[in-house]
């Protein structure tokens, strides 16, 4: 008989990441503080795992990355500042940050890769599954993917994915994967065969595309001190899942995916941030009404685009 599931209370969160990118925003700022609306995008990711349950949350940085350690601590002369002047609502907000979950930090000292970087984290996740999240993901919190992932991981075992469908002339900036219909009858559901990181699209095995959310079997640890540099010449963590798909149940085997269609803002890629950042400053209840308007008029005023 297969040994009990064990819940899943920890997520681990890369952040080592240069963000390139963004530079040069990026040149002093790590590009996770880089503000959608008025809040640091890795807030979001941190309120996500928090809503889903998982309070203890790994850090995995890397150099200049202090603000980022600083924001999820306490500001005492900003705080005095504030209470001083009676401002209850910046307040509550400066203070909002600091009591999301129990933070720790693991640094990955060689930015050897995302396999590389979950690695760092196996002393703190120990022997139970757990939860990764890049920060360049942002999911809406009206759609509960994390939870859903959370509750097959703890149906089936093993690993779960999140997979969305993009434009096949796309799959080369994603995990790819090969899927199969899942054991259940929820069509979102499916069973992965096989990954590729980054495929060429000629010979992608779909438009299904990893998405930076998992949940991982700790199996997953030994996989990745096995797997050789892939693509880039990192440690890919999609190829520690393809071993951890062709493994049996019993050894911390199969992956599965949930195929999502709900809303995801891509914070990673310049045109997306700007894209994230007025989709939810137009949804925001303070500054949504005013904002909309103005940006409909804005929108109205534009000129037509050459050979339109
Ligand atoms: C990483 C993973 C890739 C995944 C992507 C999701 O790539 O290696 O498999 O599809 O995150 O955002 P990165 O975007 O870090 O290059």
């Amino acid at each position: 008989m297969n040994a009990p599931i064990k819940a899943v209370t920890k997520a681990v969160i890369p952040v080592a990441g240069l963000g390139t990118r963004f530079l040069p925003a990026t040149k002093a700022t790590p590009k996770e503080m880089l503000p959608v609306v008025d809040k640091p995008a890795i807030q979001y990711v941190v309120e996500e795992a928090v809503a889903a349950g998982l309070e203890d949350i790994l850090f995995v940085t890397g150099r200049n990355k202090s603000s980022l350690e600083n924001h999820f601590d306490r500001a005492w002369e900003l705080e005095a500042a504030l209470e001083q002047k009676g401002d209850d609502f910046r307040l509550e907000r400066v203070r909002k940050s600091q009591v999301l979950g129990d933070i720790h930090y693991v640094r990955q000292g060689d930015p050897r890769g995302l396999g590389h970087a979950v690695l760092c984290g196996a002393m703190h996740v120990g022997d139970q599954p757990f939860a990764v999240m890049l920060g360049d993901d942002l999911i809406d919190h009206r759609d509960l993917l994390l939870a859903q992932m959370l509750d097959i991981q703890q149906r089936y075992g093993g690993s779960v994915v999140a997979l969305i469908e993009v434009d096949p002339a796309q799959v080369n900036l994603y995990g790819c994967a090969a899927i199969r219909p899942g054991p259940g009858p929820e069509d979102d559901v499916v069973e992965v065969t096989d990954l590729v990181e980054k495929p060429d699209p000629s010979d992608a095995p779909s438009n299904l595309a990893i998405i930076g959310r998992y949940v991982l079997h700790p199996a997953v640890f030994d996989v990745l001190r096995q797997t050789p540099p892939g693509r880039g010449g990192e440690i890919q963590l999609t190829d520690a899942l393809k071993t951890l798909a062709g493994m049996s149940p019993e050894s911390g085997g199969g992956v599965h995916a949930v195929v999502f269609r709900g809303r995801r803002y891509d914070t990673g890629d310049r045109l997306d941030y700007l894209r994230s950042t007025v989709r939810l400053a137009s949804e925001r209840k303070d500054l949504g009404p005013e904002f909309r308007s103005w940006l409909r008029e804005f929108v109205g005023s534009l000129p037509p685009e050459d050979g339109a």
